[in-house]
């Protein structure tokens, strides 16, 4: 499939996966979609909890979702954000960037050009690769991965 259209869609998934955050304490809703190797996209949402440290962001349940259920490979991840007001829907107001810990937890398990695009609307979106986003980063030795 074209690269375009498949990103357009990856953001679109991301949408549809924001609709699921549970945020009420920032009322920030995020999502993300995350684009497997075999081509299964694992969706994530924010889940924030009344004790607010215990809160997991939208790309790390999609990570987290995906590892444990087999997958250890992956090609790229969508993310949009916003506030409730936003509750229409793209266009997001803002780009929502990945938390340092979340790059932190795709530096496991992604190669250097693992793509991250970071989106207003399925028109409107950069790409990023984890290189760009986590330079001179800390991760796994044993595997090939850590070039
Ligand atoms: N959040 C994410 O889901 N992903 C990020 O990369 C940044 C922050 C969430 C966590 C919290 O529920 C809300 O956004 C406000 O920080």
């Amino acid at each position: 499939m074209d690269q375009k259209v498949q990103d357009r869609e990856l953001i679109q998934a991301a949408i549809e996966a924001r609709k699921q955050a549970y945020a009420p304490y920032s009322e920030y809703l995020v999502g993300a979609a995350l684009l497997a190797e075999d081509g299964e996209i694992y969706r994530g949402c924010n889940i924030e909890n009344a004790s607010y440290g215990a809160t997991n962001c939208a790309e790390r349940t999609a990570f987290f979702k995906a590892v444990s259920q087999g997958k250890r490979n992956f090609r790229a991840i969508a993310i949009v954000g916003g506030s409730r007001e936003a509750e229409q829907g793209a266009p997001f107001p803002d780009m929502a960037y990945p938390c340092g810990i979340c790059r932190q937890v795709m530096r496991e398990f992604c190669g250097p050009d693992f793509r991250i695009l970071v989106g207003r609307s399925t028109e409107d979106f950069q790409e990023y690769t984890l290189d760009e986003l986590l330079p001179e980063s800390f991760g796994p030795a044993w595997t090939h991965r850590d070039v």
